[in-house]
């Protein structure tokens, strides 16, 4: 059969990941979750006092570019590819609504950029790819075969983020998270390289009053329609 690029774009905390992951599982696909590689990056720059609430220096990071390497390793438990920065499994740390705060100012940054886009570059090489992130069907991957554009209302998407950093026993109020996926929104939308734009021709894919069974039905049809 033949092997295609998908590429599922779209705002934060929209489901993308979770649909990335289900589809790639049952084409038997690799699932590249790019916004893990933008987190890490941030985690790196944390870790090192290159940003805070107040500053970011980003001409030592861009310096410190070449210090930071990425790796996507399969774990057969949890059934995706967990994200080591420099050997550390960092999986769970880049989760937190701090390195939220920080990354889309991380990511805005074209040096972060080009380095990030030249690995997914990389493991998209064999196709056979689901890739989820802002820019994969229009600057990453514009040949595609299937772009998705993922969206919902912001209170949906803040609702959904709430519930998971809760049950991660993470200690953050809704308005925290609503608050970070609008600002998150914002940068992601105008920042100058590769702002997050829908393909045109991306299919939109509007889940906020959609159950997660007939988002999946959906994708998946159309999956099949593209190989
Ligand atoms: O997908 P996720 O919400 O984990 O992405 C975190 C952040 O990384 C986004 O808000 C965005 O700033 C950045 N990102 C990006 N380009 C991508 C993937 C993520 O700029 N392809």
């Amino acid at each position: 059969m033949k092997k295609i690029i998908i590429a599922v774009d779209g705002y934060s905390s929209t489901g993308k990941s979770t649909v990335a992951k289900q589809l790639a599982k049952v084409l038997g696909y690799v699932y590249v979750d790019t916004g893990a590689m933008y987190r890490a990056v941030t985690l790196f720059a944390m870790q090192h006092d290159l940003i805070s609430k107040d500053e970011f220096d980003k001409e030592k990071l861009i310096e410190n570019l070449s210090a930071i390497q990425l790796q996507f390793q399969f774990n057969a438990e949890r059934g995706f590819a967990e994200m080591y920065l420099n050997g550390e499994n960092v999986e769970d740390k880049i989760r937190t609504l701090e390195v939220s705060n920080y990354v889309s100012q991380v990511a805005a940054v074209p040096e972060v950029r080009k380095k990030q886009v030249e690995q997914q570059h990389k493991l998209g090489d064999e196709k056979g790819i689901v890739m989820d992130g802002r820019d994969i069907g229009t600057v990453v991957f514009p040949q595609a075969e299937l772009k998705l554009f993922m969206t919902a209302s912001a209170q949906t998407r803040a609702q959904r983020r709430f519930d998971e950093l809760q049950q991660k026993g993470e200690n953050v109020s809704f308005e925290e998270v609503l608050e970070n996926v609008k600002s998150r929104d914002h940068i992601d939308s105008t920042r100058k390289d590769s702002p997050l734009v829908q393909a045109t021709d991306a299919v939109v894919i509007d889940n906020s009053n959609m159950s997660k069974e007939e988002q999946f039905e959906k994708i998946l049809s159309l999956a099949k329609t593209a190989i």
